[in-house]
């Protein structure tokens, strides 16, 4: 029988990885702190029509990527393939309007979207993703700005680059609609397929199409800006002033428009030179319009999320520090069969007082048991020989010089909890 494995587009995030996630989440959960968001773990399925209704219907999320099923009690349900409306759908339903605003939550996990997988995207993928809610003015979109590049800052990461643009609001963006509408009419029959359907139904993303002969059309298609009405253009100017008054790198780009619907007035991407072909390390903006989209009243709102296998490829790629692979700071060597109790209530002994330990469970000679704290990367050994044991005493070898001391149990646990404890570390 052939054996099972993962399905396509997911990855086993092994041992040997696994703590560089860590890091980024505790990066993401300090930079949080700092900002003053607040954690919230929201269901990872949802009623399909919060996705359909805010998302919507014309993105490619909705018409080709979501996994959605009819569960036992026959409703459709979609795993989520991002958080915002998620997000949007909580603070509504936890009436979170009648607290002081803004509201400032942000969650991690992951996401469902049936996408082509190449390098950095995935079916399964994960995001750390921020949202201010209730907050309509600029300074708010400059924060969420702010604190993305701030946790890629945290991170060690360069060579990233901001790109912002407005996508207007429902007021202006009819006309802008028209304006390209009425550019691409000429150039038509030379559209590919997609942008052909795009045409009537979402004309904005036309503009982020891949092909050469679209791309050079949209060169000189008429820009965004030119369109915004008079808050739109104020507020896209204010959020401009906010991230050059500190100090921030952007650029500017008429073509950039999301691949959600939900957007108005802000759009902003983080691009890694690192990362290849899907080289968005992030992606978010303003999104006033979400909340009646989903049924209820107006909540203006803006957000970003980042994806952690992004952020991770371009860590290794940049050679940033990535954190401490887990070692065991002791390891208890024993010789026989009769002193497997003793190791482990030594090792017992030294986890309870903050001292990661490891030992032996296989009967392997001393020997082999030496070899293995080394590759382990123990800064000590513990050995229990039958000497030792007879006399309640502990061999304490030093890993890094060489050096042994042999003391009572006692007296060695109190020393290796000075000096090998998580706490003393981490001073
Ligand atoms: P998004 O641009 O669809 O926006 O995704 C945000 C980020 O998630 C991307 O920049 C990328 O890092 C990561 N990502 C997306 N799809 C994949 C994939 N298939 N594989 C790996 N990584 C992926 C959103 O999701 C919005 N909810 C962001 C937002 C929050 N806007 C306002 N608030």
């Amino acid at each position: 029988m052939e054996a099972i494995k993962a399905p396509r587009g997911t990855r086993d995030i092994l041992g040997g990885e696994s703590w560089k996630w860590a890091r980024v989440m505790d990066v993401a959960a300090s930079a949080a702190d700092d900002f003053g968001f607040r954690e919230v773990m929201l269901p990872i399925f949802e009623h399909t029509e919060l996705f359909s209704r805010g998302i919507g219907d014309t993105t490619d999320v909705v018409e080709k990527e979501m996994y959605t099923f009819t569960d036992r009690g026959g409703r459709s349900v979609t795993l989520r393939p991002e958080l915002t409306a998620s997000v949007m759908r909580a603070y509504r339903e936890h009436d979170m309007r009648r607290g002081p605003q803004p509201v400032k939550l942000w969650g991690r996990g992951p996401m469902f979207r049936y996408e082509r997988p190449q390098k950095g995207r995935y079916r399964q993928f994960a995001q750390i993703d921020f949202e201010t809610l209730g907050a309509p003015g600029p300074m708010a979109d400059v924060e969420i700005i702010d604190l993305s590049m701030e946790i890629y800052r945290r991170l060690g990461l360069s060579n990233l680059q901001v790109v912002l643009n407005s996508v207007g609001c429902p007021k202006c963006r009819p006309v802008y609609r028209e304006a390209l509408k009425k550019y691409f009419a000429s150039g038509f029959d030379s559209l590919c397929e997609t942008c052909k359907s795009r045409f009537d139904r979402n004309p904005l993303r036309m503009l982020d199409c891949k092909n050469d002969e679209c791309r050079k059309l949209t060169e000189n298609a008429p820009a965004v800006t030119d369109s915004l009405c008079g808050e739109c253009g104020a507020h896209f100017r204010a959020v401009t002033r906010g991230l050059e008054n500190l100090g921030a790198d952007i650029r500017l780009d008429n073509r950039l428009v999301r691949g959600l619907d939900y957007y108005t007035k802000t759009a902003y991407e983080i691009l890694s030179g690192d990362l290849g072909a899907q080289n968005a390390v992030c992606g978010g903006g303003r999104y006033d319009n979400l909340a009646e989209s989903i049924g209820g009243p107006s909540v203006p709102g803006v957000g970003f999320a980042s994806g952690i296998e992004r952020i991770v490829i371009t860590m290794e790629a940049q050679g940033a520090y990535m954190g401490r692979e887990p070692a065991p700071r002791v390891y208890v060597v024993t010789s026989g069969q009769g002193a497997e109790n003793e190791a482990l209530s030594l090792a017992h002994d030294l986890r309870s007082r903050g001292v990661s330990a490891d030992l032996d469970f296989m009967g392997r000679s001393m020997k082999s048991q030496m070899k293995i704290a080394s590759q382990a990367g123990a800064k000590f050994v513990c050995i229990l020989g039958e000497d030792e044991i007879s006399s309640g005493t502990v061999a304490v070898k030093n890993m890094s010089d060489g050096t042994q001391e042999t003391s009572p149990r006692a007296a060695a646990l109190e020393k290796l909890e000075r000096i090998a404890s998580r706490k003393e570390e981490s001073k």
